[in-house]
């Protein structure tokens, strides 16, 4: 197929990487079809309020490196489902979908690429059901989307978490302390675990495996009486003791994004942890810090290589798919079979096992 036009737009939250995936859907457009590519801007909101800018290789230059995304995002302007408050505060929902729709028409667009979360890419596939020739990418630091062995941003969001760890190791062994590092991870504990292990923490706490705090405890006293009076922990957001829940910031009735806000389980933690021990215990919380700044080298290369494949894939008119990684190949994966699936730290993977092997804590 000849593709003329091309829109691309970067929904949900950000990560490293994703300027890297534009300038490589621009620059592939371009060399191998001379389309025009056009960004869409602010996620949806692009789409609703025909808020656009070219894309040429000029526009791409020099973003490789850079950290977010050149188009703007947001995590609340679902088209199908958008959440305001009205003059009374309350929140208020409105289906835009047909305005998104006329501006999609309005671009004279052959395709639309779409980079995203699991929110995201499900808005696209209810965009694709309606006729709009789709392309997903995937993306997010949480590393927890069906279909693909890697997301890009998660490898960066990792790195970040360990050089954290590194620093709290060496504060933590001066003054005899109890370190916590809370880390992103609503539902996944991939960047928790893989920190974990990469920054030598002695206890990794998961969604995915609710804590026995008596198994947290017994290890930290376990290293004291072998001489280690001070212990590192890092714990995903969506964490929790067995028989509790997770610490939510926000409901998701309160929020326009309509999902819950989690945050707050590391100083939980630390709190039921104090009472318990005789040594100080700090939290520290990296927050947004995972998700900002520039991306690694592997996730430059994987966002670069998703952005090019999905512009062939459009040329070959194979809409209706995310474009995923399976080692060491590109693939593409039907958005039906994602159908928001979050991929979570299985029971028996293998890194569970290893850092059970080298002697870290799961609070199992
Ligand atoms: O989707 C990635 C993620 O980083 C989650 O782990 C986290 O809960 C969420 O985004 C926070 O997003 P925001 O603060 O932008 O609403």
């Amino acid at each position: 197929m000849k593709l003329k036009r091309i829109g691309i737009l970067t929904g949900g939250g950000d990560c490293s990487g994703i300027n890297a995936v534009i300038r490589a859907v621009t620059r592939a457009a371009i060399f191998q079809h001379q389309a025009t590519v056009i960004g869409l801007e602010d996620g949806y909101d692009g789409l609703i309020y025909n808020r656009h800018q070219d894309l040429t290789l000029d526009a791409v230059k020099d973003i490789l490196p850079l950290g977010g995304t050149i188009l703007g995002t947001t995590n609340r302007g679902n088209p199908f489902d958008y959440r305001e408050f009205d003059a009374q505060g309350k929140i208020v929902s409105s289906d835009y979908s047909p305005q998104a729709m006329e501006t999609f028409k309005k671009l004279r667009l052959d395709a639309l690429i779409v980079v995203g979360g699991e929110g995201t890419l499900m808005i696209a596939h209810q965009f694709y059901r309606l006729g709009i020739p789709v392309i997903c990418i995937p993306k997010t630091i949480d590393n927890d989307l069906e279909g693909t062995d890697y997301t890009f941003g998660f490898q960066t969001a990792v790195q970040v978490a360990t050089d954290a760890l590194d620093r709290l190791h060496t504060t933590g062994r001066s003054h005899r302390r109890v370190m916590i590092l809370e880390v992103m991870g609503r539902s996944a504990g991939w960047i928790a675990l893989e920190a974990g292990i990469a920054g030598g923490a002695n206890i990794i706490l998961l969604p995915e495996i609710p804590y026995r705090l008596d198994r947290v405890l017994e290890k930290i006293h376990r290293r004291e009486e072998k001489g280690n009076p001070y212990n590192v922990i890092v714990i995903a957001e969506g964490a929790r003791e067995i028989g509790g829940s997770e610490i939510v910031r926000e409901t998701a009735e309160t929020t326009l994004q309509g999902v819950q806000r989690l945050g707050g389980v590391g100083h939980d933690l630390a709190a039921k942890i104090s009472g318990s021990i005789d040594r100080e215990v700090r939290c520290t919380m990296l927050g947004h810090t995972q998700r900002g700044g520039t991306p690694n080298s592997f996730d430059r290369v994987l966002g670069t290589r998703l952005g090019a494949f999905a512009v062939q894939a459009a040329a070959e008119g194979r809409f209706g798919h995310m474009v995923a990684l399976k080692t060491p190949h590109l693939t593409l994966v039907p958005l039906e079979q994602l159908a928001g699936r979050v991929r979570q730290v299985p029971e028996d993977c293998e890194l569970l096992r290893t850092a059970e092997a080298i002697g870290i804590g799961l609070g199992r």
